[in-house]
């Protein structure tokens, strides 16, 4: 059973229950060859804290004393590991030396038979230069044997392997087929080559399409993914699980892994390594070692490198920030460039499951940071839901130092005054001075010397914003005439313009209904509280400027805006919970908005409709369905409290 704990971008913090053992993912398992005991996985386990790894079920099968010692004493005993012990089927040895002499049924049956956790199909590998026509007819296969799998698993889970080469739509259509199988995690495979030739651009595609079509309440692995330099790349695209072999092969072949590559020790002119294996070692040293020595000390390098990768992921996933991570991870090596750059197709599929709002502030290192998600909510919403209090706008430059209504204060209100609506010319396009507090717009840092490229297109972005929005007239500040004299109410426009971003125009209405007051923070003069009609209806929150929707709103909003406009709708059995302000639990959800993304407003409401509570969404609506454990919404106020 897997439950996410933590979201950023696609990537997911989860647990991963294996036969009463906790997997903590993002999580990598080194792969053992049993046959070669490079580090022993007892080392790996209780030196590097590897509490699952990846073993070959193939290889062991093979080996007659190997074979008699795994099916007498089980796999756990054989290499003396307190873990979960994945196994695979053999399918990577037949893509590096051709057809194996193995049948599914025989290789899942070895696998039950030595006590592994979690089994694999013999899968067909699919390679990038196959045809499509091969690739698909492969996966038939493929599908037919992991069908079978299914019936004779038992207890063991099993691996149901994407295949698919670099066809987009036959990943996406063998990841949905195996989405209603009754596998237990869904390995993406056939990418070792994509990663061998550095092609991470076509990795991108082929994890971002397997995505599209997969079951949200499985781990996925990234078959063959260890290298520290795409963890944070590939954990960004919801990749859970990842294995390295190269750890131990490189070692052999005396070549050292790093964030940026991989080195050989001959050419190396210096360490420079603090980690525990090299910590005060010259290169000449660790040259000097009797082989045996050096490829231990080797392969302890690159485990090292792997876990402070992997440690850095979990820690930039758990701040907000994994987006930052993966930025300056691509930007060291060209061919991980490429994959960013590649990512920006899949914005729209991102963006779906990118947290409305979250604590890390917003680092724009590159026009690649352009691609993420929240610049494309932004405009999107930008577009739909705001409405311009005047027809004449001023034009304003990005500036330091935000939100942008205390940096340019006076501007903004002589602006204002002459019946002017303030727009700054920002990375994100245009901000109009009403959204300037609220996330992500004051809550990002932009280096003030632009590129060309964000340059233009944050203008191109705001003319057509202009025409679009209704404006008849644009100025620069220089021409804001003098001694206007319009009566304005900053508050009001801000208040308004935040609620119709978050909760559409018509709930807006709705909840700004007849006399409106505010109440106000006396530190610092911002909004706290929006009373319509004597009733509390919405909260602001001072870190990112955005809406908590109370009770007495999410009423509002359900009698006059029709369904399925942000509701989340429980089971009768769940309501009385919900009611007294339990969370919402996945299994509990009937139905919901589709609009609705992770860490947003929710109205929970009952089969008829009524709110019983208000919450921020957690899972997002494609996961619910799938999920069978986890909070769907984290409920903050319930209708009896
Ligand atoms: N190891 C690396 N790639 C693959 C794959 O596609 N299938 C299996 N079973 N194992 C792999
Ligand atoms: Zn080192």
């Amino acid at each position: 059973m897997f439950e996410i704990i933590k979201r950023d971008g696609m990537a997911r913090m989860g647990r991963f229950e294996v036969h009463g053992k906790i997997v903590e993912t993002p999580a990598l398992l080194p792969v053992v060859n049993p046959k070669i005991n490079t580090v022993p996985p007892r080392e790996l386990y209780e030196k590097f804290g590897f509490k699952a790894l990846i073993t070959n079920s193939y290889i062991i099968k093979n080996s007659p004393e190997l074979r008699e010692k795994a099916l007498e004493s089980g796999l756990h005993s054989m290499l003396d590991y307190p873990g979960v012990i994945m196994t695979d089927s053999g399918t990577f040895q037949s893509h590096m030396y051709g057809e194996v002499e193995l049948t599914n049924e025989e290789i899942v049956r070895f696998q039950k038979d030595i006590g592994t956790d979690i089994g694999t199909v013999l899968d067909i590998f699919t390679e990038p230069f196959w045809t499509k026509e091969q690739t698909a007819e492969s996966i038939v296969t493929t599908l037919e044997r992991t069908r079978q799998a299914c019936d004779m698993k038992g207890d063991m889970l099993i691996n149901g392997v994407i295949q698919g080469s670099v066809y987009q739509d036959l990943r996406e259509d063998c990841a949905r087929k195996m989405a209603s199988m009754d596998i237990d995690v869904h390995p993406i495979g056939g990418v070792v080559p994509l990663m061998e030739q550095y092609r991470y651009s076509e990795l991108v595609d082929v994890v971002m399409s397997s995505k599209r079509g997969i079951n949200h309440s499985r781990p996925v692995h990234l078959f063959g993914a260890g290298h520290p330099m795409v963890l944070a790349l590939a954990a960004l695209m919801g990749c859970d699980l990842f294995d390295s072999a190269g750890y131990a092969k490189f070692a052999r072949d005396d070549r050292m892994m790093f964030i940026d590559g991989t080195f050989r020790l001959a050419d190396m002119k210096s360490l420079d390594c603090d980690c525990p294996a090299c910590r005060g070692r010259k290169v000449e040293e660790l040259r000097g070692m009797d082989k045996n020595r050096r490829t231990k000390t080797i392969a302890e390098h690159n485990l090292y490198q792997i876990t402070r990768e992997l440690a850095l992921v979990r820690r930039y996933l758990q701040e907000g920030r994994l987006w930052e991570l993966a930025e300056i991870r691509c930007r060291a090596h060209p061919a991980l460039l490429d994959a960013l750059r590649r990512l920006k197709e899949h914005q729209a599929q991102m963006e779906l499951s990118d947290p409305i709002s979250r604590d890390g502030a917003i680092f724009y290192t590159g026009p690649e940071s352009r691609g993420r998600p929240v610049y494309l909510r932004y405009l999107e919403r930008l577009g739909k839901r705001y409405v311009p209090p005047t027809d004449k706008a001023v034009l304003f430059p990005d500036c330091q130092g935000k939100p942008y209504g205390r940096a340019y204060a006076e501007d903004f209100d002589r602006a204002r005054r002459s019946g002017y609506t303030p727009i700054v010319v920002s990375p994100f396009g245009p901000v109009p001075a009403e959204l300037d507090e609220m996330y992500p717009l004051a809550q990002s840092l932009f280096p003030s010397i632009q590129d060309e490229e964000t340059e233009n297109e944050s203008e191109r972005l705001t003319y057509q914003f202009l025409s679009m929005a209704g404006f008849k007239t644009a100025i620069e500040p220089g021409q804001i005439p003098d001694g206007g004299s319009q009566e304005y109410d900053a508050d009001m426009l801000r208040a308004k313009a935040v609620a119709r971003y978050q909760f559409g125009n018509e709930a807006a209405d709705a909840l700004f209904r007849g006399e409106v007051a505010f109440v106000k923070s006396k530190k610092t003069g911002k909004i706290r509280n929006v009373i319509s009609d004597g009733e509390h209806v919405l909260s602001m929150r001072a870190g990112d400027g955005m809406y908590t929707l109370r009770l007495e709103g999410a009423k509002r909003i359900a009698s006059s805006v029709p369904a399925p406009h942000m509701r989340v709708v429980i089971a009768d059995d769940a309501v009385p919970f919900v009611a007294d302000g339990r969370n919402v639990f996945a299994q509990f959800v009937l139905s919901c908005d589709p609009e609705l993304r992770p860490m947003e407003e929710a109205i929970v409401t009952g089969k008829d409709g009524n709110p019983v509570a208000t919450g921020r969404m957690f899972l997002t609506p494609a996961e619910i369905p799938f999920m069978k454990k986890g909070i769907a919404v984290k409920v903050r106020t319930g209708a009896e409290e």
